[in-house]
């Protein structure tokens, strides 16, 4: 799972294919590579580790091309090593592929080979792709790649080059994203995982379709069918609004990302309230109101991060618009069997829009004939395209790996579309106007919690050195603890567990003592006596408590060893400034453990295989 990238024109292709796997290692920096060709012959440089680790080393080695492609790796078969570095070759080593995917036969496919006697350089199931073309190659590129196809389970993006082709590059996918972009004067191509990596300010684009293969030069793009017969494809004409990725001045993304969330809070909203008349106006929203009216339950889709937020989308659904919804992982979701109907909505949530569980989940719900709300962050993504609505965040690129300012925008995108369905189905104009009212005043409040954040760096140094916690809340702060849990194990390796407040005594709480610290939602006012039982079952216990909770809420200051106080909200809404302050903790601390805060071990930003 990873990026590829690729061009092929007049100007040096090094810098360029560096700058695009630069904008596509958010697919995972475990190790990058680039291979061309140079006087009739491949060369190649791969290096475990990032891509300035790959930079150095071209350098080094004054590595010279015609024209190139390359990869940026998040490690599934086999370690994060040189060799097992994209890309790949064949046995004679006149073929160099990358690949994005998985296949999943490759240990038969490779069993076979290696009994006709061909030798493997890595563990990777990529290697198997690279040896069967070169296997079936007689003069004939495309034909032998049209041979190879048929024999993969699984799915892949590839690029690949030929010694003997030195003038093109050639592109096939199923099921993984590619796209093929060139210039007003087509005098260059580029292929990329992803087409917001292109370069190129308004490319032409075109995206490649299951088993489709493309034969890519310079001047000339052609798309074939799995039949080899040539295929006109639909151009279309990208806007790309690429901004150079800055700290702005912080430390680190993510504390810039967490720090942007009182404004990326406004962009989400603005526009969208339309208060004279009490509505909800998405633009370009292509879901009618009649459709919208007849929806019968929805079912939220997403991973990680984008799970949570859809997590507090099904209460949003159940408490404003009074529509029955569930949310589900969305790497279980497309092997259930879920009763569905027409009648049902399915959103689905993806900052990235490349998430791979998230599309095949959104591919299958639509095969059954259901209608596909996406709420996403990046344009031009997969889910966007394929969605049959997408809602933007608004948020600006995410660069950190760790989601912050995505979760905010995508609550407050979820929080508009219950209200947009509210309204639908009658919530009075009042009432819409006391939810207005509630969400203007968050951006505020998630600012007076960035005010504090030197408060939390002391609290995070008190409770940096513990490798347990735990991190519990009730009802809407079910899925902010969790969320919060979520960013401090991913970016401080901490067994950071998040449970409903409730269901501690129901086993987990066998695990507290001294050792074991307790950080506490307790910003939902409706559940505010049971969390301060839960508070006190776990102080009796030992556990040292740390309490995020409403400025005077009752009886918890004199129960928990530390408190960070919230400005006082209605319930649906706090999770926006209770989870600010998660995030600033787990930053903290990380910062007191010396993690690597934006690209943590083994994560990727897009996971984008199954
Ligand atoms: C956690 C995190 C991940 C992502 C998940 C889904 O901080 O970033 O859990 O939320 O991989 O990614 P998207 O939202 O891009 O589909």
């Amino acid at each position: 799972m990873c990026g590829i990238f690729g061009y092929i024109g007049k100007k040096d292709p090094i810098p360029i294919c560096i700058s695009g796997l630069k904008q596509l290692e958010y697919r995972g920096y475990d190790s990058a590579g680039i291979a061309g060709i140079f006087q009739g012959k491949i060369r190649s440089c791969k290096e475990a580790g990032k891509i300035a680790r790959l930079e150095k080393k071209i350098h080094q080695e004054h590595l010279n091309l015609e024209f190139a492609i390359g990869h940026t790796r998040w490690a599934t078969h086999g370690k994060p090593t040189d060799q097992n570095a994209h890309p790949h070759f064949d046995d004679k080593s006149t073929i160099a592929l990358v690949h994005n995917g998985i296949i999943e036969n490759y240990q038969t496919l490779r069993e076979q080979l290696q009994s006709e006697g061909v030798r493997f350089l890595s563990e990777t199931d990529t290697e198997v792709i690279a040896q069967l073309i070169g296997k079936f190659y007689e003069n004939d590129l495309l034909a032998a790649v049209q041979k190879t196809l048929p024999l993969l389970r699984g799915s892949f993006a590839i690029a690949l080059i030929h010694a003997n082709h030195p003038d093109q590059i050639v592109a096939a996918a199923r099921q993984s994203p590619l796209s093929i972009g060139f210039d007003d004067e087509h005098s260059e191509s580029i292929v990329s995982s992803d087409p917001n990596a292109f370069l190129i300010s308004t490319p032409n684009v075109l995206f490649l379709r299951n088993d489709e293969i493309a034969l890519v030069q310079a001047n000339r793009i052609r798309v074939f069918n799995s039949q080899l017969q040539h295929i006109d494809k639909k151009i279309e004409r990208l806007e790309n609004d690429y901004q150079a990725p800055s700290k702005g001045g912080f430390e680190h993304y993510l504390i810039k990302e967490i720090f942007e969330q009182s404004s990326t809070i406004q962009k989400a909203l603005i526009g969208r309230l339309n208060e004279e008349k009490a509505t909800i106006d998405f633009e370009q929203f292509s879901l009618s109101d009649e459709t919208l009216k007849n929806v019968s339950n929805i079912w939220i889709l997403g991973c990680g991060t984008s799970a949570h937020a859809g997590w507090i989308g099904t209460m949003f659904f159940e408490d404003i618009a009074h529509v029955p919804s569930s949310v589900e992982i969305a790497s279980e979701a497309r092997y259930r069997n879920p009763l569905l109907t027409p009648n049902t909505l399915v959103i689905a949530i993806s900052q990235s829009g490349e998430t791979a569980d998230t599309i095949a989940a959104m591919r299958e719900a639509k095969q059954r004939g259901c209608k596909v709300l996406g709420i996403c962050n990046v344009a031009n993504s997969t889910l966007s395209r394929e969605a049959d609505s997408t809602l933007f965040l608004k948020a600006g690129p995410e660069m950190s790996v760790c989601s912050t300012k995505a979760f905010s925008s995508q609550v407050a995108v979820l929080s508009l579309f219950a209200l947009h369905l509210a309204s639908l189905k009658g919530l009075g104009k009042d009432e819409m106007r006391r939810y207005f009212n509630e969400l203007k005043k968050i951006s505020g409040h998630i600012q007076q919690v960035l005010e504090k954040a030197s408060l939390l760096q002391t609290i995070a140094k008190k409770y940096a050195h513990y490798d347990d916690f735990f991190f519990i809340g009730r009802r809407y702060m079910v899925p902010t603890g969790l969320e919060a849990a979520l960013k401090l194990k991913e970016i401080s390796y901490v067994n950071a567990n998040g449970y409903p407040a409730g269901e501690l005594k129901h086993g987990p709480i066998a695990l507290i003592n001294q050792k074991f610290p307790v950080v506490a939602f307790c910003a939902n006012e409706q559940t505010h006596e049971k969390i301060v039982s839960n508070l006190m079952e776990v102080k009796a216990r030992g556990a040292p408590v740390l309490a995020f909770a409403p400025e005077g809420a009752h009886g918890i200051s004199n129960i928990v060893d530390d408190i960070f106080t919230l400005p006082p909200c209605i319930d649906p809404f706090a999770p926006f400034a209770s989870i600010v302050a998660g995030q600033l903790l787990s930053y903290y601390i990380a910062k007191e453990r010396g993690c690597d805060i934006d690209q943590p071990r083994n994560l990727a930003k897009s996971v984008t295989v199954e």
